[in-house]
């Protein structure tokens, strides 16, 4: 025939349109867009549903080294297959870099982790932790050049966080070679000072992991990177932003023309401060950084994806059991909110969490949805327009929602490695029910189909250098 496969009869949501119509499909790619399109070997009917580009989900950690003793829930199999039931064709991990090792040999690494055990495509990002000058004079530039175009540093975490110099110099390779740069902001040294007096006055709980991560210790350190990426004249990504404070710094930026990309995650628009309180160190669930604040944040949180301050919204899945013999949220003999990994679970509810409270309760239209969830990483990170749109060339990488799915989450029907979900018993309505990577189904009506090893490494385009 023809075409290898026909969507029929769905409603298409880009970033741009919302429109019925058929797609057809040929080795892989989107080739045909129309009406009463026929001659596919196989056609799937999608009346009454919405077809929309497979979620780009450009914030996971997989696999990741987490600390002595520490391991991540999801390797590549489980982490991506996690992703694939929550609607999502490609992820973003990182590939943490060990101090001393080169960035070649850290990516090899990963690339072995991922070899065959993939269920969506996958691109990596890079953590850069050290800022010698091979490193930022020969390994990050020739690497940016074969396609691994995005690094995060963190201005926090002792043994990751890079200090003002660092980061500007890193700034500056971002510059020359078109890369992009994800800054995690938090004020390191004044969470060392808030840890050591709560650690002194015995308070030690899951909770105080956020009263010594205040949201001033976030502006701060935001407004310190975008006035370092103004200085270096460079664009960067704020990622994981959790509160209003952090986006007045944004929106202040953008006004000054910095180009400033903002992130957003589910925990901030779900969870607060009081979900770390709870049982037996169950608050350990909901730690992660910045730590979930109040109903106020929520809300302001809401605004920014409403009105533009987020350009990005991603889960920052970062899964550890909770329940473990090796005691992992709850480090044994460590009885402090200190050794906590920092990290939730939540690249499978990422989309239906969004899709149910955003385009469902009409907070967002599902243009908007589709850009926070898709389009926009996929502009964001290099992989557009091969990833994160329906059009004639594209990917076939394809979603197909049910809006009328009444769902509770629950973890024990989640595809991820982790035991929790912090968002369990939230009810959704909507869920991708049929899921196509490439041309191929790989959940067909919420069934796994595809196969581990279906997904492929993709690399990423750089921006245009700007060589001052
Ligand atoms: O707590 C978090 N977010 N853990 C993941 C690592 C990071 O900083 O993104
Ligand atoms: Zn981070
Ligand atoms: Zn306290
Ligand atoms: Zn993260």
């Amino acid at each position: 025939s023809t075409f290898d496969l026909i969507i029929k009869g769905g409603t298409i949501a880009t970033a741009s349109d919302v429109y019925t119509a058929d797609i057809a499909i040929k080795d892989g790619k989107i080739v045909q867009i129309g009406t009463s399109l026929d001659g596919a070997e196989k056609v799937i009917d999608a009346t009454g549903k919405y077809v929309l580009p497979g979620g780009i989900d450009s914030h996971v950690h997989i696999s990741q080294p987490s600390g002595e003793g520490i391991s991540m829930a999801d390797d590549f199999e489980t982490g991506t297959r996690s992703a694939l039931f929550g609607g999502n064709t490609t992820v973003l991990p990182f590939c943490l870099q060990e101090k001393g090792t080169p960035l070649r040999q850290t990516l090899n690494a990963y690339h072995k982790l991922a070899e065959g055990n993939l269920y969506t495509d996958v691109s990596f990002h890079l953590i850069v932790s050290e800022t010698n000058p091979t490193l930022l004079g020969q390994e990050l530039p020739a690497l940016a050049g074969e396609g691994y175009a995005s690094f995060k540093v963190f201005m926090t975490y002792e043994g990751l966080r890079l200090n003002d110099a660092e980061i500007l110099k890193t700034l500056d390779v971002a510059r020359s070679t078109g890369s992009t740069v994800m800054i995690h902001c938090e004020n390191e040294d004044a969470i060392r000072y808030l840890i050591e007096k709560h650690e002194a006055a015995g308070d030690v709980a899951p909770r105080a992991h956020a009263s010594t991560r205040p949201a001033a210790v976030e502006r701060e350190a935001t407004h310190r990177a975008l006035t370092l990426a103004e200085i270096a004249d460079v664009p960067i990504v704020i990622v994981h932003v959790s509160n209003g404070q952090a986006m007045e710094e944004i929106s202040r930026a953008r006004a000054r023309g910095l180009k400033v990309f903002g992130e957003t995650c589910p925990q901030y628009l779900m969870l607060t401060a009081e979900d770390l309180d709870g049982m037996d160190w169950e608050g350990a669930k909901f730690v992660c950084s910045p730590p979930p604040r109040d109903k106020a944040a929520q809300e302001e949180c809401w605004r920014g994806i409403e009105t533009g301050v987020f350009d990005l919204f991603s889960s920052d899945h970062c899964p550890f059991k909770y329940d473990d013999e090796r005691g992992k949220k709850f480090p044994k003999g460590k009885e402090s909110f200190r050794h906590i990994p920092n990290g939730i679970p939540g690249v499978e509810t990422r989309m239906p969490i969004l899709f149910s409270e955003g385009v469902m309760k009409g907070r967002i239209d599902l243009s908007r949805f589709v850009a926070l969830t898709s389009t926009n990483h996929a502009k964001t990170y290099g992989l557009y327009p091969q990833k994160g749109t329906i059009s004639i060339g594209s990917d076939a990488d394809i979603a197909i929602w049910d809006p009328s799915v009444k769902r509770t989450i629950r973890h024990a029907e989640l595809h991820d490695g982790a035991d929790y979900s912090p968002y369990e018993g939230i009810e959704v309505t909507g869920w991708p029910t049929t899921v196509i990577l490439r041309g191929s189904v790989m959940v067909s009506d919420g069934e796994l189909v595809g196969k581990k090893g279906d997904g492929q490494y993709q690399t990423a385009r750089t921006r245009t250098p700007n060589s001052l």
